[in-house]
C-alpha cells in the first residue's frame, strides 16, 4: 500500500526499496539509490511537502554507502573507547582529582598551602605519565564529564607539562618542580569572582583585566609562605607571557621567560584545545596540535614546542585516519624515529568492510602506505553528506 512520507522524515542516505514518487506521480528518487544531499535539496527546492511509495526503507547495513558505514562504526566505535580508558588509569586519574580538591577546600579554609600534598599528586600523575603516555591525550578527549576549570585544567596541564618535560629531558627533580608549577598556574583563578570566572558569553575590558590578575595574586599569595622556591614562583607568575613579548604581566621576551614558564604556556594552549569545555567539544589530538601551531609563530619558545611535538606526534594516538590504500583506522602508538609514520589499527579495510579482530598496521615497517587524511568525525559528517 503506498505510504505518504513527509519530507521532514526524510534523511540523507536513506534507501527504500521502491522509487518515491511525488503526489502527481513522478518518480524523484529510485528503488536502492541512496538520497543524497543534493536530492534533498531540489526537493526542498521544489517546495514538495510529501513523497509516496510502495517500498520500505532498507535498513540493511550493506545498502548504506561505505561512507555512512564507515562514520556510523566511527561514532559506535568511539562510544566503545569512552568505555576502554584503562581502569587503573580512570582511578589514579579520579584520585589526583579528589586530592587536589581536598587541597584547594584546605587552601580556602586556612590559606595553608599542602607541599607534601601537592608532591603526593605530582608523583602520581608521573606514575600516569610513565604507564599510559600513548594513551592520555585520547583519554583526555575523551573525557565530559563536568569540567571543573580549576581542577581538572590544572591536572590536565600537569600531565601535558610532564610529558613535554621528559620530553624536553628535564631531570627528575626539575619534572617534580615543573608538576608543582603546572599544579598551581591557575591557583589565583580561585580568587576570582565565580560570575566572571562562569561567564558564558563575551567578557567585558574590565572583567578580562580582572582575570589578567590571576598569576600575579598567585605570585603575592605564594611568596608570603616562603614555602616555594624561584622557579616555581617564576613559572606561576610568568605563565601568560609569552615568547614575542606580547604576554602579560610584564611582557617579558624569549628566555628572559623562566624555562617552566614556557612550559606551561604550551601545556595551557594545548590543553585548552583538547579538553572538554561547556561551549564547545573536545578536538581530536590532531586537530588540538594543528590549533597550538597555528597560533605559535612566535608565542611560544620553538625549543619547548619542539619537544612536545616529538612526544605527542603530529598524529597523536586515537586520531582517526585514512591511508592511502582507503582504508581506516586508528592511531595507537608513534614511532618516536619517525613520527609521520605511527602504528594503526585498522577499523576499516580497503574494501570498506568493518575489522573486528586487531589487526595493527606498523606504518614504519609498510613503505608503500602512508597516512592520506585526518579524519575529524564532523568534517567527515560533513564530508559524507556531500
Ligand atoms: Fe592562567
Amino acid at each position: 500500500m503506498a505510504k505518504k512520507i513527509s519530507i521532514n522524515e526524510i534523511k540523507i542516505g536513506m534507501v527504500f526499496t521502491e522509487p518515491l514518487l511525488t503526489e502527481d506521480n513522478n518518480i524523484v528518487i529510485q528503488a536502492g539509490v541512496p538520497i543524497k544531499e543534493a536530492d534533498y535539496n531540489r526537493l526542498v527546492r521544489w517546495g514538495i511537502k510529501n513523497l509516496i511509495t510502495n517500498g520500505e526503507i532498507i535498513t540493511d547495513e550493506k545498502n548504506i554507502s561505505k561512507e555512512e558505514l564507515s562514520y556510523n562504526f566511527l561514532k559506535s566505535n568511539e562510544e566503545v573507547n569512552k568505555n576502554m580508558v584503562e581502569p587503573e588509569y580512570k582511578y589514579l586519574y579520579n584520585f589526583c582529582i579528589t586530592l587536589y580538591n581536598e587541597f584547594i577546600t584546605q587552601l580556602q579554609e586556612t590559606e595553608v598551602y599542602d607541599k607534601a600534598k601537592l608532591k603526593f599528586i605530582v608523583n602520581k600523575i608521573i606514575q600516569l605519565v610513565t604507564k599510559y603516555k600513548n594513551e592520555i591525550i585520547s583519554y583526555m578527549a575523551l573525557s565530559n564529564k563536568e569540567y571543573d576549570y580549576i581542577t581538572t585544567h590544572s591536572i590536565n596541564t600537569t600531565l601535558i607539562s610532564i610529558i613535554g618535560g621528559k620530553e624536553y629531558g628535564l631531570s627528575d627533580n626539575e619534572i617534580e618542580l615543573l608538576g608543582i608549577s603546572a599544579l598551581l598556574h591557575d591557583i589565583g583563578m580561585a580568587k576570582i569572582p565565580s560570575e566572571i570566572l562562569n561567564k558564558s558569553n563575551k567578557l567585558t575590558d574590565e572583567e578580562f583585566k580582572i582575570i589578567k590578575t590571576h598569576p600575579v595574586t598567585a605570585f603575592k599569595n605564594m611568596n608570603k609562605t616562603n614555602i616555594f622556591n624561584s622557579a616555581v614562583l617564576d613559572a606561576i607568575l610568568q605563565h601568560h607571557e609569552q615568547y614575542n613579548g606580547n604576554g602579560y604581566p610584564r611582557k617579558l621576551v624569549g628566555e628572559k621567560i623562566s624555562l617552566f614558564a614556557r612550559f606551561l604556556a604550551v601545556s595551557d594552549a594545548f590543553e585548552a584545545q583538547i579538553a572538554y569545555r561547556s561551549y564547545r567539544k573536545t578536538k581530536t589530538g590532531y586537530l588540538a596540535m594543528k590549533s597550538v601551531l597555528a597560533e605559535a609563530s612566535n608565542k611560544f619558545d620553538p625549543k619547548v614546542l619542539r619537544a612536545y611535538l616529538n612526544a605527542f606526534s603530529i598524529y597523536p594516538p586515537g586520531t582517526i585516519v585514512q591511508l592511502n590504500d582507503n582504508s581506516i583506522g586508528t592511531v595507537t602508538s608513534i614511532n618516536h624515529d619517525a613520527p609521520l609514520r605511527p602504528k594503526i589499527k585498522i577499523l576499516i579495510d580497503k574494501f570498506g568492510e568493518r575489522i573486528f579482530e586487531n589487526v595493527v598496521k606498523d606504518l614504519k615497517e609498510d613503505e608503500e602506505c602512508f597516512i592520506l587524511k585526518v579524519l575529524d568525525k564532523d568534517e567527515y559528517q560533513k564530508d559524507v553528506k556531500k
